[in-house]
């Protein structure tokens, strides 16, 4: 049984690019269970681009992190001692206690997992807020309609090969953009999208009417920046744009898209969204989502870096056109 537990501290606040200065590695005591309680030790840990907004100062739609408090995001761990019937020693466990090897905590602010479904790994990605994100955008956002020709930027991360596949499920054509031929090929070979281009290689507006002659009907945002533009002006009128994310200026914020105005004329609808919203979906999405991945229908695709260490290199790597990862990218800690 743990007594002790190495925890990830945000140690100084970043300016524009993040380095891992800004983190720092701690042991703490852990205490012996009271009642109701369960020791947890985590056997993979989330890392994600949100989190980077959570490093600076200010508010947002989730408090900031604080300096010297360990990372706070999604985890998921095995218990080890319980002190509550229904989490019995064995079961896995969703909590959002984030960058730790192991904590002390009420039963009931953790999820049972069920991995007979699928490893726990998944319940980060494709069977969590990942793919609940994809299919919140696609489906309830942008209104996709069988038929219709859908892009999706960032489209080899995490979010956006689920929104690939989820798409592609609905009857959507998909065109999906990367930065490297390997994640390229991924795209074409394993999620089989119907046009995958690498978004470094030429303008992707030309791209895009290479993949799509006659228009988009939805954009997927995973990136902002020049994506966001080409996809303005690739869309045909009454075009949706489901603005999940803007990566390309996490770091250092890029300018508004300069056509913006496309969206007058073409009467475009542009709606943000956040998936801590639709919490409340993920019964239906997984009703979707887990005879599909049963059947084959849906793979995911993980990226794994090993020992709580390489958290903070990880996810400065993430914020990065040209990231390592392929799908989602996590931490994985020995069981
Ligand atoms: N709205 C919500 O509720 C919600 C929920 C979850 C995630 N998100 C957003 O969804 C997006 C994807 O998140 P994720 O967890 O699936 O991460 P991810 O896509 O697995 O990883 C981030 C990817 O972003 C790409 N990237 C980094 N810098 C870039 C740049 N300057 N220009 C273009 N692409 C860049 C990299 O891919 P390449 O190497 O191919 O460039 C990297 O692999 C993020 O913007 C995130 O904030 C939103």
């Amino acid at each position: 049984m743990p007594t002790k537990s190495l925890e990830v501290r945000l140690a100084s606040r970043p300016q524009g690019e993040p380095t891992l200065d800004n983190f720092s590695f701690a042991t703490v005591d852990l205490p012996d269970p009271e009642p109701g309680e369960v020791l947890v030790r985590n056997v993979c840990i989330s890392v994600d681009p949100y989190m980077r907004g959570r490093m600076n100062e200010g508010k947002s739609y989730v408090p900031p992190f604080q300096i010297g408090q360990a990372m706070e995001g999604g985890a998921i761990g095995k218990v080890v001692v319980s002190r509550n019937e229904k989490l019995p020693a064995g079961t896995f466990v969703q909590s959002i206690y984030g960058w730790r090897e192991a904590y002390v905590a009420p039963a009931a602010s953790l999820k049972a997992v069920d991995t007979s479904v699928a490893p726990p790994s998944a319940y980060l990605g494709i069977l969590g807020v990942t793919g609940l994100t994809a299919w919140v955008g696609l489906l309830q956002i942008a209104r996709l309609k069988h038929g219709e020709t859908v892009f999706v930027s960032g489209g080899a991360g995490a979010v956006g090969s689920a929104a690939c596949q989820i798409a592609k499920m609905h009857g959507g054509k998909v065109l999906a953009s990367a930065s490297s031929e390997p994640k390229v090929a991924f795209l074409r070979d394993e999620l089989k999208v119907d046009y995958a281009f690498n978004y470094r290689d030429g303008d992707p507006l030309d791209h895009l009417k290479k993949g799509a002659p006659d228009g988009i009907h939805i954009y997927f945002d995973n990136t902002g920046g020049p994506q966001l533009e080409a996809a303005l002006a690739a869309l045909r009128s009454y075009g949706r744009v489901a603005l999940c994310g803007g990566i390309a200026g996490y770091n250092t914020p890029v300018p508004g898209p300069r056509n913006l105005m496309l969206a007058i004329g073409k009467r475009l609808r542009l709606e943000g969204f956040i998936v801590s919203d639709h919490v409340g979906e993920m019964p239906a999405f997984l009703a979707e989502a887990i005879p599909a991945l049963k059947s084959g229908k849906l793979t995911h695709r993980e990226s794994f870096v090993d020992g709580l260490e390489a958290a903070p290199a990880a996810l400065l790597d993430l914020l990065h056109s040209g990231a390592a990862n392929i799908g989602k990218m996590i931490v994985r800690l020995p069981e």
